[in-house]
């Protein structure tokens, strides 16, 4: 059994979740558009902006020559501008992994406190302590995770290249020590044979997808594909067509001939997914409700932070907006997230070819 699920690190119970925005703060977001653009031009600034963030931010991104990409494309984004000043709409992973790869540049958020449930899940000293556990496995940390708990990896990934990396590893001999999503962790070892000791870690949006509803849509869509995203519990992603990151769920759309489809994935993706396939139909996997609510209703409570009324705030205070990422944690975080750069670079380049 390649799998070996770690136990006794501190897992949240709940995570503190942000207020959700009000209908009437999302309508005072529409109409804060055209200052939002004028002032990201007035500044020289990039913005990078992930699917998850509201289709309003991701229409600004579009208007002000910004990217809007997955976790990946995001870092590769931040670290090949020429702008001194980036702003990040995501969440602080993101922001971090920018301002590690550019620290000469300013890199602000519109809110300072996105966090992400799985970079809540995994303490950097409960991580030092069960490295020193298993001193023969690779530690390989997901993107979302804080500079802290990368200064601690050898390999950084993102989902997209998560697969590839445990194959790569499994080449090697090398066991791998993953944190902290359970469910990518999971899906890491049952893809490439790799042995993974696995934090147990979840992200409170894709956690929540569920099989047995799934199934019911499924069959009420039978000629619908089903597109997953890994950070989904092993039950979803057995039942999916595809696996993959939200870069690849949307490269998969458009490619498909089908004209149906069920996204497990935050659901902000379908701005970009409906802009990409307008002929096609997108579906809304089903979530499990928690004690009568739905928690996250796949929508991600701090990726929505990122309204346009913070980001002019920080856009006109920058300096109380910007990353700070302590020098000798960055150094040690910068060597594994330019590892999975050239990683992924090989792989396209065709130097690096996996069976
Ligand atoms: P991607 O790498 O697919 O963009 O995913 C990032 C993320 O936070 C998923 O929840
Ligand atoms: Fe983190 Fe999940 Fe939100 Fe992505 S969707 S940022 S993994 S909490």
């Amino acid at each position: 059994m390649p799998l070996h699920m770690i136990d006794n690190v501190s897992i949240p119970e709940d995570f503190n979740l942000p207020a959700r925005q009000t209908l009437e703060q999302k309508k005072k977001d529409d109409t804060l558009f055209d200052e939002a653009l004028a002032l990201i031009k007035e500044k020289n600034a990039l913005l990078i902006a992930h699917y998850y963030t509201s289709e309003t931010m991701q229409r600004l991104c579009e208007a002000a020559g910004g990217f809007i990409g997955d976790s990946l494309e995001m870092a590769r984004m931040g670290r090949d501008s020429d702008k001194n000043l980036i702003v990040v709409a995501g969440v602080r992973f993101m922001g971090e992994t920018a301002k590690i790869l550019s620290p000469e540049k300013t890199v602000i958020m519109p809110d300072l406190s996105a966090e992400c449930s799985l970079d809540l899940c995994c303490q950097v000293e409960d991580l030092k302590r069960v490295k020193s556990a298993h001193p023969e496995a690779t530690v390989v940390a997901y993107a979302n995770t804080s500079a802290a708990v990368k200064a601690q990896a050898d390999w950084i990934v993102t989902s997209s290249l998560a697969v590839e990396l445990g194959k790569y590893l499994t080449s090697k001999g090398e066991p791998i020590l993953w944190v902290p999503d359970r469910h990518l962790g999971s899906y890491i070892a049952n893809q490439s044979s790799s042995d993974v000791y696995c934090w147990p870690g979840r992200c409170i949006v894709h956690d929540a997808f569920e099989a047995n509803a799934l199934e019911f849509v499924k069959k009420e869509n039978p000629d619908a594909m089903v597109l997953v995203h890994p950070e989904a519990p092993a039950a979803v992603v057995e039942r999916a067509d595809y696996v993959g990151s939200t870069s690849q769920i949307l490269a998969f759309a458009k490619s498909s001939d089908c004209k149906k489809f069920i996204i497990a994935t935050e659901r902000n993706i379908f701005y970009k997914l409906s802009c990409a396939c307008p002929d096609k139909k997108f579906i809304e996997a089903p979530v499990a409700s928690t004690k009568g609510h739905c928690i996250s209703c796949a929508n991600c409570p701090w990726m929505e932070l990122n309204s346009l009324e913070s980001l002019i705030k920080a856009l006109n205070n920058p300096s109380s907006h910007a990353l700070d990422v302590d020098e000798s944690v960055r150094v040690k975080a910068l060597k594994p997230l330019e590892r999975m750069l050239n990683f992924s670079a090989d792989l396209k380049s065709g130097k690096i070819v996996l069976n």
